[in-house]
């Protein structure tokens, strides 16, 4: 999915939005992968919404991704979970309304501020863990955890959006559910979803949570290319070099306290790696001034 803002949205094409919606669009936020999300507002009371529209043929209840996202924007209520305010169906066309978060998603907000301090980096990284543990207690993982789907709102609130590939974690005989769509972004995937192994959705999610914390941490991330390359750079364990050769160019040495947790998060064996309660309580021990060890 592109990241890129579109600014050239024509005026017209604006306006003939407007003809069709009971929602008077002001702004194009994004392309979405089914549908484009748009900045809105509720004429009756001036409030600001985000509209992501769904494009589907056919019966929309087939299609997994639609049920998904508007089950869990349904059932999930958390301060860390973006809000939904209500979902139009039409011929064709989801319409799904929900709270706007100004700051859109966390890639943006990166790519946009170059000098982050760590002090705010720890404070958006604990508000996702509090979303993720929240899903998690539920029995939901999203599975497309990743810098675009985590947005951020005016006052820097994280809001964990797009559960279009979440899934519940037991069946209704209530036996763990193992997934066998292997879907998502590359880059924030496990081994076990790249080399299609049918797995477990929560470890899953854990992995990609190591990942958003590199991303967060260095602007970067250590996995990029296609499948078999990201896959083999797993097996190697190429975190820890991307890590070092970070710090000798810096001049600095990471806690190591951090290099624990991302390293309990990276187990390339699903089941070794930390579940999210044990992780928020590692994360709550992490010095939220200090990133790097003062000596070298
Ligand atoms: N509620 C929202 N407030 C602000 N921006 C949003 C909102 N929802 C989505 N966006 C923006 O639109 C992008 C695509 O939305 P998303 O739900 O992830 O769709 P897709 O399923 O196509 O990935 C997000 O990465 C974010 O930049
Ligand atoms: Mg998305």
């Amino acid at each position: 999915m592109s990241n890129e803002k579109n600014s050239d949205v024509g005026k017209e094409e604006i306006e003939h939005l407007n003809d069709s919606l009971e929602y008077i669009v002001i702004d194009m936020i994004d392309y979405g992968s089914f549908g484009d999300v748009l900045k809105v507002k509720d004429e009756s009371n001036n409030a600001i919404y985000a509209m992501k529209q769904i494009k589907y043929r056919g019966n929309f209840q087939d299609d997994p991704c639609i049920i998904s996202e508007i089950y869990c924007l349904t059932h999930l209520k958390h301060k860390n979970i973006i809000r939904m305010h209500e979902i139009l169906i039409d011929s064709g066309e989801i319409q799904i309304i929900m709270e706007y978060a100004q700051r859109e998603n966390l890639e943006r907000y990166m790519d946009q501020n170059e000098h982050i301090e760590f002090h705010h980096k720890y404070k958006i990284y604990s508000q996702i863990l509090e979303g993720i543990k929240y899903c998690h207690s539920v029995d939901i993982a999203h599975r497309d955890i990743t810098p675009v789907n985590i947005l951020l709102t005016e006052d820097y609130v994280v809001k964990i959006a797009d559960f279009g590939l979440a899934v519940k974690c037991f069946d209704d005989d209530g036996k763990p559910m193992l997934c066998t769509d292997y879907l998502g972004r590359a880059s924030y995937l496990p081994p076990e979803v790249l080399s299609q192994k049918p797995f477990l959705p929560k470890p899953a999610d854990i992995w990609s949570i190591g990942v958003t914390l590199l991303y967060l941490l260095f602007h970067s991330i250590p996995f990029k290319g296609f499948h078999p390359e990201i896959l083999e750079d797993q097996l190697n364990h190429t975190w820890t070099g991307f890590i070092h050769d970070f710090c000798e160019k810096n001049g600095c040495r990471l806690k190591v306290q951090i290099i624990d947790i991302i390293e309990s998060l990276l187990q390339i064996e699903s089941n070794k790696r930390r579940n999210i309660c044990d992780l928020v309580r590692s994360w709550h021990e992490v010095s939220p001034e200090e990133l790097y060890d003062k000596s070298k």
